[in-house]
């Protein structure tokens, strides 16, 4: 009896498991929930009522020329003058996902 229980459980176990065979957290969400507050959501620092954040503007395509992707994804894991170090919520692997697929693109859009 007891054991059944632990069969179903391991069961549903499996089921959750294969719902997301990405391991990696959405970094987008996390970039809107947690970045966005100093770099605003489009990279230009700036809030929705157009306010000034703490962070710099991510989506100068110049500044991001002079960029390397590993200089970023440094700066993220281990912080940078007032930005926080990320690497106890963020994997290198999303770090790296983070800057491909987020931070690159934001200089390719007009502000
Ligand atoms: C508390 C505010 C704050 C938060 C939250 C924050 N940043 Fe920053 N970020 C900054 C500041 C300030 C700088 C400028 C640091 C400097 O050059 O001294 C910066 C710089 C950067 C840079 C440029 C690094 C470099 O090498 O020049 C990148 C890329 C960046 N942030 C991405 C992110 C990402 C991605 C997140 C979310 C995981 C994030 N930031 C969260 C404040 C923040």
């Amino acid at each position: 009896m007891g054991s059944s229980v632990f069969k179903i459980f391991l069961m549903m176990a499996g089921c959750s498991f294969s719902l997301m065979p990405a391991q990696q957290k959405d970094v987008k969400l996390f970039f809107q929930r947690t970045c966005a507050a100093c770099h605003g959501l489009d990279g230009s620092a700036r809030g929705l009522n157009g306010q000034k954040l703490p962070g710099r503007v991510l989506s100068d395509a110049r500044w991001q020329g002079s960029k390397k992707d590993a200089d970023l994804v440094k700066s993220i894991l281990k912080g940078k003058g007032g930005m926080p170090s990320f690497q106890s919520q963020l994997s290198e692997a999303e770090v790296e996902t983070l800057v491909a697929e987020i931070i690159r693109p934001l200089a390719a859009r007009k502000k």
